[in-house]
């Protein structure tokens, strides 16, 4: 086989890409890793010396990507030697060298100076923290030679730390971004969209898996534990900075401080709309967030705040009850939450109800919180039952905070009257 010749359009465009950061987000089958390797034979033959990386969590495809290339029968003699051990390298007659490594943690130790490093099936990354450790491993490795990255694979939600990097970068002329369906892949021509193979698939998939997997668009998310066209289907009405005249509001607060940000949902309690939402900044301290929670609080009516307790010996890992008397000194009309695995599955179990049912309606233009609902994810728990969380255990402070307001609505804990959970078991101090 020889994978040096007859790339696609794009394909052919990322192979001579000068861009620092390259994305290569295709469906599978488009042919991803194709044309990655047909880059890393450019590279090595192009520029005499160059050194390239070849990492990924998947171990079998970095055998195959090797044996892909060093049994290219039209660039086998432009290769002197090849190492297996300890890891797979190829050494060029013209200096160059190409190492595949599979990645599986973030702690290991994968030297320096490479003029290129390629992440292949980013999605897979599941044992890292995200963004920051991607960034805090991967992205040194170009450091010393100044060289470029490619991150390639599909999105998992809108919330997926590559996506939201990629957001951010828009306007970055060093970035370039490939999104390609499955469809455009050369195993798919000439029918392309209606080839049999596609329509099968999109019979047999869910359509979070196909858009994930196939179509490759940014809401797609396999494990998502939201349906994403559920919750489209309850897109509607305003945001607001204040409350009308006459209505009551709940406040549903996620605190968090130092490793996520706090997340506030105000919602109408009589037609269960989200009107204002609100993701503090990461780090803001709790006597600036309770102040502000107040004022917000004051700007809809006075709203019931109601914010999260770790329930006693339910083993919440902070205690938040600190946090609970220390808010009660600020907001005036304050409830709790207690948070248990089991509250949090009912909570959520009912959110997705709402959006089944469409009992709850959030504004489009809300999109941190849309987002959110889109990468947040439900995954079998070791002892039955869901885990939930957004990607990489992030990124769902807002999907807890309007899990917690429509949970109060729903039991018509808008006023101060309410005697639930947080008479029963907080004491004025
Ligand atoms: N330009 C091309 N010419 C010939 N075969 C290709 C080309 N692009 C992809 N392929 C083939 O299509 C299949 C899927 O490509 P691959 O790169 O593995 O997809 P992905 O990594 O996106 O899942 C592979 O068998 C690959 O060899
Ligand atoms: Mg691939």
């Amino acid at each position: 086989m020889t994978i040096s010749v007859g790339l696609t359009k794009w394909q052919s465009e990322y192979v001579t890409s000068k861009a620092k950061y390259n994305l290569l987000i295709a469906g599978r089958r488009a042919g991803k890793t194709h044309c990655e390797q047909a880059r890393m034979i450019h590279d090595a033959l192009t520029k005499p010396g160059s050194q390239t990386m070849y990492l990924t969590p998947d171990g079998s495809l970095c055998h195959e990507v090797f044996r892909n290339i060093i049994t290219d029968s039209a660039i086998k003699k432009r290769i002197a030697k090849t190492e297996k051990q300890p890891a797979r390298q190829i050494f060029w007659r013209n200096g160059s060298r190409t190492y595949m490594r599979m990645f599986d943690r973030p702690d290991k130790a994968l030297g320096f100076g490479f003029d290129h490093v390629i992440f292949d099936e980013i999605q897979k990354l599941d044992s890292m923290g995200g963004r920051d450790d991607f960034m805090r491993v991967i992205r040194p490795l170009i450091m010393d030679r100044k060289g470029c990255l490619t991150i390639s694979g599909q999105w998992r939600g809108e919330a997926c730390w590559w996506y939201k990097w990629y957001k951010e970068q828009e306007f970055n002329t060093d970035l370039r971004l490939w999104n390609v369906p499955s469809w455009e892949g050369i195993k798919f021509w000439p029918l392309k969209q209606n080839d049999p193979e596609i329509l099968d698939a999109k019979q047999m998939m869910t359509p979070q898996l196909f858009d994930q997997d196939v179509a490759c668009i940014p809401t797609g998310n396999a494990n998502a534990a939201f349906d994403y066209y559920d919750v489209k289907d309850c897109f509607g009405g305003k945001s607001l900075e204040k409350g009308e005249n006459g209505r009551r509001y709940v406040i549903g607060a996620d605190l968090g401080k130092v490793v996520d940000p706090s997340a506030w949902v105000v919602m109408d309690a009589k037609d269960k709309q989200v009107v204002h939402v609100s993701l503090r900044k990461l780090g803001e301290k709790h006597i600036v967030g309770a102040r502000k929670l107040q004022e917000l609080s004051q700007k809809f009516n006075n709203a019931r705040v109601i914010i999260d307790a770790t329930g006693g010996a339910t083993g919440g890992k902070r205690n938040k009850d600190v946090f609970l008397k220390f808010y009660r000194q600020y907001v005036k009309n304050l409830g709790k939450k207690i948070i248990t695995q089991q509250s949090k599955e009912d909570m959520i179990s009912k959110l997705n109800l709402a959006f089944q049912n469409q009992t709850l309606f959030i504004p489009d233009d809300q999109e941190a919180l849309i987002a959110q609902l889109s990468s947040f994810e439900a995954k079998p728990g070791r002892w039955g039952g869901f885990k939930y969380m957004g990607p990489n255990g992030h990124d769902d402070d807002l999907v807890i905070a309007l899990a917690m307001v429509y949970d109060a609505v729903d039991r018509g804990r808008a006023t101060d009257a309410d005697t639930s959970e947080f008479e029963e078991s907080f004491t004025r101090t």
